[in-house]
């Protein structure tokens, strides 16, 4: 019986702070120790209460740092990691100007065996250890993104984007071969140690009746997939679905009536939603994914976190970078645009919201919080250590608001939660834990 464990500050969260208070949803250990056995959650506790108990176990230390859950990024695209931050347009012209000719290059399963290591380090040094990715329309990019993986033991999920018209000839499948090639992503990934497999349609006007039919045959037949795909991101995207599909009642419904609604949904953006679509989206228990870098970037619109998380029809929801129209692969970047964007709307997010949402809240997005998302007995031992001075400015800042070098109180947390949040990236990831293994390390 192999034992390990980490001394640190930390943070994780057994409910939801947009509907519970703070007390009752953050779990704060100033001095605690997490204790592994074979790479999952043992115990979690005060390091002085625990420490007579697992005398003689390997402890690794990490003072005045913070020690989350792993962050999870509910929306990525894969083959965009070449084209972040191209200039100059919206949605619409921004694919067909760059995305499209990028995406193309993986055809070539060379090219992606070169791009799959970078991304993935990307993911682990930003503290990202599960992600929902797009991969390209070619089956090749898929198998080498769960191949890499795979070799690296990270839950993630992928899916092979299915697109049969409006797109160039060279970037399309066909209804058919979408099917048979998702088919066969699935039958030899799906399940397959830590890694899932996701049906993703791109959008709707990307996929016609019989594509979108056979998606939804896909997830009949494997109905533990998910169902990945962008929704109401832009205006000019919602007004072409409305022509495209002139039946429907708005673009939610065009999935609705493919049978693409469900538990295991996830719909990117949301930003241009009606009240209706909010509510559908609540009663069918599908999943938004909110991804604020990317919807201030292409100009599309600001997403209504107030509206998401009533009272009344509560969405589940996630934070998402949405590389390459995402412009940081960090979730701690993407939680401060999505301040910016409550803000503007003259809404709150805390930081333990902001947190929530790239840990529990993601995870119980995409229904894996018996796995994954906090430090729950017997859990997946994904975990980041964050250096809240990991920069000159954030170390005076943070020296400035606490006289001793630990948080003890919540509300000290939130303090320096937030300002490690605003002014954090990838230099304050001090260390990415996969299955209690280092992956990642400054
Ligand atoms: N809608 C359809 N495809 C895409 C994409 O690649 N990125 C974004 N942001 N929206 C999309
Ligand atoms: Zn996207």
């Amino acid at each position: 019986m192999t034992l390990k464990g980490f001394r640190s500050a930390i943070l994780d969260f057994v409910d939801d702070p947009f509907y519970v208070s703070e007390s009752e949803s953050v779990r704060y250990i100033p001095d605690g120790l997490l204790v592994l056995e074979q790479g999952k959650v043992k115990e979690l506790g005060d390091y002085e209460l625990l420490k007579e108990q697992y005398v003689g176990i390997p402890i690794e230390s990490y003072p005045h740092r913070l020690l989350l859950p792993g962050f999870i990024d509910l929306h990525i695209h894969f083959p965009q990691t070449g084209i972040i931050a191209a200039y100059g347009e919206q949605l619409l012209e921004w694919l067909e100007k760059y995305i499209f000719p990028t995406e193309h290059k993986f055809k070539d399963k060379a090219y992606c065996d070169r791009v799959a290591p970078i991304f993935i380090d990307q993911l682990l040094r930003n503290g990202t250890t599960t992600a929902v990715v797009l991969g390209a329309v070619f089956p090749e990019s898929v198998d080498s993104l769960f191949e890499e993986c795979d070799r690296r033991n990270l839950r993630t999920i992928v899916g092979k984007v299915m697109m049969d018209r409006h797109a160039p000839d060279f970037l399309c499948d066909t209804a058919e071969s979408s099917y048979y090639q998702s088919r066969a992503l699935i039958e030899k990934w799906h399940g397959k140690n830590r890694l899932l497999y996701a049906v993703t349609p791109r959008f709707a006007p990307t996929s016609t009746p019989q594509q979108l039919t056979y998606a939804r045959q896909l997830l009949s037949e494997f109905p533990d997939t998910y169902l990945h795909t962008h929704l109401s991101e832009n205006i000019k995207e919602v007004e072409w679905v409305q022509q495209l599909f002139p039946d429907s009642q708005g673009y939610l419904d065009v999935y609705d009536r493919f049978g693409l609604v469900g538990e295991r949904s996830i719909f990117a953006h949301c930003v241009q939603l009606t009240d209706a679509e909010f509510d559908r989206l609540a009663q069918t228990k599908a999943a938004i994914a909110f991804c604020p870098t990317s919807n201030l970037f292409l100009g599309s619109g600001l997403f209504n976190i107030e509206q998401a998380t009533a009272k009344h029809a509560p969405i589940k929801l996630g934070l998402a970078t949405d590389v390459g129209a995402g412009t940081s692969f960090s979730l701690l970047q993407t939680a401060s645009e999505a301040y910016k964007v409550a803000q503007l709307q003259q809404q709150k997010f805390s930081p333990f919201q902001a947190m929530f949402l790239a840990t529990l809240g993601g995870a119980r997005a995409l229904k894996l919080e018996d796995k994954i998302g906090n430090f729950d007995v017997g859990k997946e031992a994904d975990f980041v250590v964050l250096d809240p001075r990991a920069t000159p400015v954030m170390a005076f800042r943070n020296e400035q608001n606490n006289e001793q070098m630990t948080p003890i109180t919540i509300e000290e947390l939130g303090e320096q939660l937030f300002s490690t949040i605003v002014l954090g990236d990838d230099r304050t990831i001090v260390a990415t834990y996969v299955m209690g293994e280092l992956v990642h390390a400054q």
